[in-house]
């Protein structure tokens, strides 16, 4: 069976397969409910014209990144009305019948539009909860020519988000006493990539035994993400996992190893990519919209040659962003970032 949606809708499963049974430790069950000090960060503060409100603003973003490598941003520009239209076009995307999706199935990891299934099913070795549609929408436009309206929408929505990510990396940018278009200068952020993934993850009878997807960090600088009505999203700090209950209207933003890679690279490693993992429910489908903004893809990223030296050996080796999405993709998902890989 293809996708999980078509397991579920065509069986009267009572238990999971058992090939999506996946190996859980104690530790995996452990949840820290104290949510109260995860930070939000207000975009309208972030882009005022009063000086103190945006320079308060800037040092709560610098603050999340270090401490969390996580917020949630409220009061961005993207539209509810946009945000809802998003969820519904990706549900009917799902929708379709099988052989229409499988047009987009796609062969390759970098192919600009895939369909799939689990995380990367050559090197999977337990299935995960999880079907996606991944489009590459910048520097160019890619996404599938159906449903109609799904194309429209996806344009107007990763315009609009790349904007708002823009914002963020200017203040982060700030955040550490740089000027605001560093980042966009070192990462080419103009041309940057923008991967839109689309997840679903259906109901599922037995939920503790199976993942969405299991702990990873996201490559690129930042992610954003939104969800249907149903929770899913863990995140790691201090260890445990904490499950995330979004705001009304807000975006869930969390770092990536291009952003601890920077910051290691200036700062020796002041900022880490978070570690999240998704969960599954028994009660409905679950709809995630992620949005990755990472470098262009031709970018090559690695240690500033005016900071390496003989006494500060550079630690990762250089390394084109479309080579570390290969090389992330291509292994399985695992706590730790791809960047031990690059070491
Ligand atoms: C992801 O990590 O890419 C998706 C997380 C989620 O579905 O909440
Ligand atoms: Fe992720």
């Amino acid at each position: 069976m293809f996708s999980v949606k078509e397991l579920v809708e065509s069986s009267t499963m009572k238990s999971v397969p058992s090939n999506y049974i996946c190996h859980k430790t104690p530790e995996d069950f452990m949840l820290n409910y104290e949510t109260e000090n995860i930070p939000t960060i207000d975009f309208l503060q972030l882009t005022s014209s009063n000086p103190n409100e945006r320079s308060n603003a800037i040092q709560q973003l610098g603050d999340a990144c270090r401490d969390w490598g996580f917020f949630m941003l409220i009061n961005h520009d993207v539209p509810e009305t946009l945000r809802e239209k998003m969820v519904r076009v990706g549900q009917s995307f799902f929708d379709l019948s099988k052989e229409e999706k499988m047009e987009f199935a796609g062969e390759k990891i970098l192919d600009p539009i895939r369909y799939g299934t689990s995380f990367n099913l050559m090197v999977d070795t337990a299935l995960f909860w999880r079907d996606y549609l991944k489009c590459l929408v910048h520097p160019h436009l890619n996404a599938p020519s159906k449903p109609p309206g799904l194309r429209e929408t996806f344009e107007e929505y990763s315009r609009k988000g790349k904007k708002v990510v823009e914002e963020l990396l200017k203040g982060i940018s700030l955040s550490l006493g740089l000027e605001e278009n560093y980042i966009h200068k070192r990462m080419n952020v103009e041309l940057g990539s923008q991967v839109l993934v689309i997840n679903c993850y259906p109901p599922c009878p037995n939920p503790e035994l199976v993942m969405g997807l299991p702990a990873h960090t996201d490559h690129g600088l930042l992610t954003l993400l939104q969800q249907n009505h149903l929770g899913g999203l863990q995140i790691q700090h201090n260890g445990k996992w904490i499950p995330i209950n979004p705001l009304p209207k807000s975006f869930l933003i969390n770092t990536g190893d291009h952003m601890e890679f920077l910051w290691q690279i200036l700062t020796n490693g002041k900022y880490k990519s978070v570690i999240h993992r998704a969960v599954v429910n028994t009660k409905g489908t679950r709809i995630s919209i992620g949005t990755a903004h990472g470098p262009n893809l031709d970018t090559i990223v690695g240690p500033a040659p005016e900071l390496v030296g003989d006494d500060n050996p550079a630690l990762y080796r250089a390394i084109t962003y479309r080579d570390y999405i290969l090389l992330q993709q291509n292994n399985e998902l695992d706590k730790k970032t791809c960047l031990e890989r690059i070491r």
